[in-house]
């Protein structure tokens, strides 16, 4: 088992990406916090693990509430005895607008999700990290911090951040024995698509634009998680691995 006796908390874990990752860790011998901002979804994938024999708990969260976030991780410590992996997932897709478009609140929101979310995550789980000596912390980014894409302007710029933010904290506690990376999921078959969907002949073309010419789904996410998170990726630090079918080849 590849996470035999580690010990994980997982925000955005009630569903999609998050929700298949928690499943997976779990059953590779992980202990794992499902926390997120919706309780009734979070409390089935603890259920889903108990009943598939794993452990888990699950811990309501808003990522854009430090204190929220300093309490996921010291119920994460309490609960389990240590925080092993951090996987920094949850996310928005915000309002479909152009930048002239859109009020401060609308990008706050996005950005306050997406990137300040992922700062309170390692602000609070590093210092935990540095005292054990060790620890993994993954981020979830996206090809759209690679490339643009019309109406998406904060979820652009927030998952590009990530991509320097992951590198930055890899520096910064690289010395503790900390990994920092990221994943970058292409279009990938959860809810926060849903918008695409309503468009036929659009969702056509973004669902296959990539190299493999197909949607991506969630397990296939989770399984460069659980890789990044294991012993196997022990070399492996301020990275973030695509997971896009190819999506960035043009
Ligand atoms: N699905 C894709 O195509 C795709 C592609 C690239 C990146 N991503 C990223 O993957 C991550 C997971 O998304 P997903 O596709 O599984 O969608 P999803 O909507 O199923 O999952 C996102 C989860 O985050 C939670 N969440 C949102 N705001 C929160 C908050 N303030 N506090 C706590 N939890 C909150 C939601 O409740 C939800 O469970 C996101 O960061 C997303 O941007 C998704």
């Amino acid at each position: 088992m590849r996470l035999e006796g580690k010990n994980v908390l997982i925000t955005g874990a009630a569903g999609g990406i998050g929700r298949a990752t928690a499943l997976r860790m779990a059953e590779e011998g992980a202990a794992v916090i499902i926390s997120d901002r919706n309780t009734d979804q979070g409390e089935n994938v603890v259920a889903e693990i108990k009943e598939q024999g794993g452990r888990a708990e699950f811990f309501e969260l808003d990522v854009t509430r430090e204190v929220s976030v300093q309490e996921a991780v010291s119920f994460t410590e309490k609960t389990l005895g240590s925080i092993d992996v951090l996987f920094n997932n949850a996310g928005v897709g915000g309002e479909e607008k152009k930048l002239h478009e859109l009020s401060e609140e609308e990008w706050d929101t996005v950005v306050d999700i997406n990137m300040k979310g992922v700062f309170f995550g390692i602000k609070h789980a590093a210092p935990v990290m540095m005292k054990q000596g060790k620890g993994a912390i993954i981020n979830t980014s996206s090809v759209l911090g690679f490339k643009g894409k019309k109406r998406s302007g904060p979820y652009n710029a927030s998952k590009g951040g990530l991509v320097t933010l992951t590198k930055n904290a890899a520096l910064e506690y690289g010395r503790y024995g900390i990994r920092v990376n990221a994943v970058g999921p292409g279009v990938i078959d959860t809810p926060i698509v849903k918008p695409w969907r309503e468009d036929e002949r659009k969702w056509n073309i973004i669902s296959k634009a990539n190299a493999l010419g197909r949607l991506g789904q969630p397990e296939e996410v989770a399984e460069a998680v659980l890789f990044l998170a294991s012993d196997q990726a022990s070399f492996i630090t301020g990275e973030t691995l695509m997971v896009d079918g190819g999506g960035l080849t043009f």
